[in-house]
């Protein structure tokens, strides 16, 4: 795990004030510690309220991420309707009850799934995408691999390509890429790897399913970038030989997993509040960041109010399939009645909450149309009183609070990342996202983890416990 230096300095500034006014020394104004700090600006008009004590005094990171090892590390890639995302939901399901929620599986169906493993002799398994019409069988297709340049041209595959299973660096478009798997296969390939270059984030390729026009009848893998930069390491070190197999995975059921805390007394009246986050993860990644640590958050937050009495009720979902089109999200609002619609009064949807990228500088909470609402001012409210000036409120669409914003019900997505502006939007994220290297050594950090766990927990149990105005009550 990295540690950031600015992010601590801040956290200890905040632990320093809580500690403060836990002994009763209550400041008039925030402590100047560091002259010039934005800290002191930011926080100047709030205090920490004994509310909000209850759970920054109780949320602990080093909880949280090991929920985020259990599924990235125990588990892995956990992709919608396969075995992974289940192992993950009953995971989650049985953390909820052994804290004494009522849990709940609301499954739903999904489209089938294409993947081909790459097994090494030593019995190393890499999954990638398969193309669906290329060769899809359990009947392993055995070769050494060769690394290919080019590939746009046939005279760039050797004389000897006959029988080898060949990898080439994907070109961009649809169409080159299909011509470089044309040539690989006309030179007498057995099997086609494409390694992917550049994800749509200026993050690293991902695994993908290559798309053929004609079908071929040797297997043809999508790699994630750094799957192929492994593979050129050890062609380098000496031959390599891999087994490639494919399966075709039908009939795939997807599913949410949600708890639910009941209000002691519905002082505030009939509602509730959600705070939620995927459990599932692409393709060979074990989505550590993306999205183990929104698992982690909310696990870690239910551990610390489940001892506290709420006059709302407050919902936890793990959402299935958000790598899958927000699938999961979809089906959850899709089966809600208008009135239980209106109950809702909002959504905290935490996902990407702990990354240790260095230019992911701040915690946004972001809704679909850069509008305020119920969750961006509850979190920055909650950010003002406790001295946390990494929360700040953004725009961005891209999870699971989309089909809830849709319904007209007020929703917020939680993520770390840097802006550098906002009209044309050029942001950062981490180089790993969706890829094998979204792990907790490179992606996720402790301090990050704390500050998100602080923020949102307090925004949470701010509205659980007040007369707020209501979605459309
Ligand atoms: N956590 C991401 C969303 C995200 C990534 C937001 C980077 C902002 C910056 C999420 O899991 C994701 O990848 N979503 C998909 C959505 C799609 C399948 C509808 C995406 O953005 O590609
Ligand atoms: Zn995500």
């Amino acid at each position: 795990m990295k540690t950031h230096g600015p992010t601590l300095k801040k956290l200890v500034l905040s632990y320093a004030l809580v500690g403060a006014l836990a002994f009763g020394a209550l400041p008039a104004a925030m402590p100047t510690a560091e002259a010039g700090s934005p800290l002191v600006t930011t926080a100047a008009a709030a205090a920490v309220s004994g509310q909000d004590q209850k759970i920054i005094k109780r949320v602990e990171a080093a909880r949280a991420i090991e929920h985020v090892r259990y599924l990235s590390e125990e588990i892995g890639p956990r992709v919608g309707g396969l075995e992974g995302e289940k192992i993950a939901a009953d995971y989650i399901a049985a953390e909820f009850s052994k804290l004494g929620f009522e849990v709940e599986y609301q499954p739903f169906p999904v489209a089938d799934q294409y993947v081909g493993a790459a097994a090494f002799s030593d019995g190393t398994v890499w999954d990638m995408g398969a193309a669906p019409n290329g060769k899809i069988s359990n009947e392993s297709v055995s070769g050494e691999v060769i690394y290919v340049e080019g590939g746009l041209d046939a005279a760039d595959f050797p004389a000897d390509t006959q029988g080898k299973i060949v990898l080439l660096t994907r070109e961009a478009s649809t169409s080159a890429y299909r011509s470089q798997v044309a040539n690989a296969i006309d030179a007498g390939a057995a099997g086609v790897i494409l390694q992917s270059v550049n994800g749509s984030r200026g993050n690293y390729g991902s695994t993908f399913n290559p798309n053929l026009t004609t079908a071929a009848d040797v297997p043809v893998f999508g790699a994630a970038f750094i799957q192929g930069e492994w593979l050129k390491d050890q062609l380098a070190e000496g031959a390599v030989n891999l087994d490639l197999t494919a399966v075709h995975h039908t009939d795939l059921e997807s599913l949410n997993v949600i708890a639910t805390k009941k209000a002691k007394n519905k002082k505030a009246g009939d509602s509730e509040v959600l705070l939620t986050a995927h459990m599932d993860s692409v393709l060979g990644a074990p989505g550590a960041n993306d999205n183990a640590s929104g698992v982690g958050l909310m696990l870690e937050v239910a551990r610390v109010v489940k001892s506290y009495n709420t006059d709302k009720d407050l919902k936890f979902v793990a959402f299935g399939s958000e790598e899958r089109g927000l699938l999961g999200a979809r089906h959850y609002v899709d089966q809600l009645s208008q009135p239980e619609r209106d109950r809702i009064d909002g959504v905290f949807n935490a996902d990407m909450v702990a990354t240790s990228y260095d230019k992911a500088t701040h915690l946004y909470a972001m809704t679909v149309d850069g509008s305020e609402n119920l969750v961006t001012d509850a979190s920055l409210a909650a950010g003002a009183r406790l001295g946390n000036s990494d929360i700040q409120a953004g725009r961005f669409g891209s999870s699971d609070h989309v089909p809830f914003h849709n319904a007209g019900i007020p929703a917020a997505l939680f993520i770390w990342m840097g802006i550098d502006s906002w009209d044309p939007l050029v942001y950062h994220i981490e180089k790993v996202y969706h890829t094998p290297q979204d792990t907790i050594e490179d992606n996720i950090s402790e301090e990050r983890m704390q500050s998100a766990l602080e923020v949102i927990g307090a925004g949470v149990f701010d509205v659980v416990r007040k007369q707020t105005p209501g979605n459309k009550r």
